[in-house]
């Protein structure tokens, strides 16, 4: 099929090289000239496990290009998709000025039916939008042009965006016309594995379903940390709490883990934007409000735990700060909690010493060259001269380091574990002092033993 995709960021260039990948033919539409001139080189401008080379193979072998020039594009695909960005607005709505440009642009140029799938996220009722700026630009040329406008939310995860996408669990598909969802069907057929994955609904539905998604997702993560934080109070042990939910397969392990908060471009914004869309018809979506409230208050844990091991005084302190990126696998700091750790830091006069493997680049490109932040090339260097350590993202490399080496290598033996890495009687058997999210126990023992 021929497949013209607006946006080349994350779900856009995702989306594009997997469809290439199942034989498409996909023509990707970006504003940003550099962008489109470093993708046609198999430059991919993010970090995303196995994506270079599929659109390095995919783009030599003619089945994925990259352009800016919009009109030849409409008229390349039978199905358009829109992936273009909504970032949150003052408000935390979704700022929908990109997708209806795009939309308009399409109402500009297409002459032949043509399937328009929106894959952004967006809220309630965007797919009605964007039907009516198509409309609308189709009724200023004069011309009566068929056209359906379909919801398909995509769920890919940073880091595991290929295999997400090539392996979908589920395939959401909100559309009211029989014509476009039978051309979806086709396809979406390859990608389906041993039984259909395709879940057909309504616009609306689909476009809340994408937002159910993230924001239960979200839930999960702040009631873990709410359970932490009790948990810290009491003298318990969160994730000993954590393998005896889990085990319920209604609970199950999955994303149960506490630790210095969510971030990314996702949850963050997806659980504002969704309570925004509540408040704008009426209903008080407390459970939102407080799963935010929870997230901001776990992203400065890391700093407040310092800030008492070191009685308040971090003024002249040099913190090593293990993960930048919001997760592992990603260079993304979007909504990182690095960065609020790092930020607090400073404003309390300490110094960072940071190591990411994938992320150094977009921090110096967040921060600038600044005196109190050095970024460092092994995770050990990180702890020269340093006052304690942070961990911040759960990256493999952080899981079993050399506590011996780590302890003579800091001013003062102390790790602050912000994703519950370690097992804190083995650290403080290597004569560190370890404080993790939710670890009540070992903090009693400390403390009272
Ligand atoms: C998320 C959704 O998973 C994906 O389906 C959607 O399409 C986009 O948003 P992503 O933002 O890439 O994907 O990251 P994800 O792996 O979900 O992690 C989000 C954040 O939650 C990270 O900061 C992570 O550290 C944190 N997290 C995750 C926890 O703190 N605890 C957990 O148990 C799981």
């Amino acid at each position: 099929m021929k497949v013209t995709i607006f946006g080349t960021g994350y779900v856009g260039l995702v989306t594009g090289t997997c469809l290439a990948e199942m034989g498409n033919h996909v023509v990707c539409v970006d504003v940003d000239a550099g962008k489109v001139e470093r993708l046609k080189k198999g430059d991919v401008p993010i970090y995303e496990p196995g994506l270079e080379p599929m659109v390095i193979r995919n783009h030599a072998e003619g089945r994925l290009d990259f352009t800016t020039d919009a009109a030849p594009a409409i008229a390349h695909g039978d199905v358009v998709f829109i992936a273009v960005g909504t970032p949150p607005d003052e408000d935390g709505s979704a700022d929908l000025q990109y997708v209806l440009a795009v939309a308009n642009t399409i109402g500009d140029h297409i002459d032949r039916y043509t399937i328009v799938v929106n894959k952004s996220t967006v809220p309630v009722g965007t797919a009605d939008r964007v039907r009516a700026a198509v409309a609308e630009r189709l009724k200023q040329r004069g011309v009566d042009v068929p056209f359906d406008v379909v919801s398909n939310p995509e769920f890919l995860k940073e880091g595991d965006a290929v295999e997400d996408c090539m392996r979908p669990d589920r395939i959401v598909v909100g559309s009211s016309s029989e014509r476009a969802i039978e051309r979806l069907r086709k396809l979406y057929a390859p990608f389906n594995r041993n039984h259909d994955r395709m879940v057909v609904m309504d616009e609306r539905s689909a476009e809340l379903t994408k937002y159910a998604a993230n924001a239960m997702l979200a839930t999960k993560i702040s009631f873990m940390n709410e359970i932490a934080n009790i948990a810290e109070h009491v003298g318990a042990d969160v994730e000993l709490v954590r393998r005896g939910i889990g085990a319920d397969p209604r609970i199950g392990y999955h994303f149960i883990y506490p630790g210095a908060g969510y971030g990314g471009s996702c949850f963050p914004k997806d659980v504002q934007a969704l309570a925004r869309t509540a408040h704008s018809v009426g209903y008080d979506a407390r459970l939102l409000g407080a799963v935010e409230a929870v997230n901001d208050g776990q992203k400065s844990r890391l700093f407040a735990l310092l800030s008492k091991h070191f009685d308040g005084n971090l003024k002249g302190r040099t913190v090593a700060v293990w993960g930048l990126a919001f997760k592992p696998n990603t260079d993304d700091m979007r909504e990182a909690s690095s960065r609020r750790l790092m930020e607090q830091l400073w404003d309390a006069g300490a110094q960072v010493r940071a190591f990411d493997p994938e992320a150094s680049d977009e921090a110096r490109r967040i921060y600038g060259e600044r005196d109190d932040l050095v970024l460092v090339a092994h995770p050990y260097d990180a702890l020269e001269g340093a006052d304690a350590l942070a961990i911040v993202t759960e990256w493999k490399a952080f899981r079993s380091p050399d506590f011996q080496r780590v302890k003579s290598l800091l001013r003062t033996p102390v790790i602050v574990d912000g994703r519950n890495l370690y097992d804190p009687a083995i650290v403080e058997e290597a004569g560190l002092a370890y404080y993790g999210i939710g670890r009540g126990r070992s903090l009693a023992g400390r403390e009272h033993g």
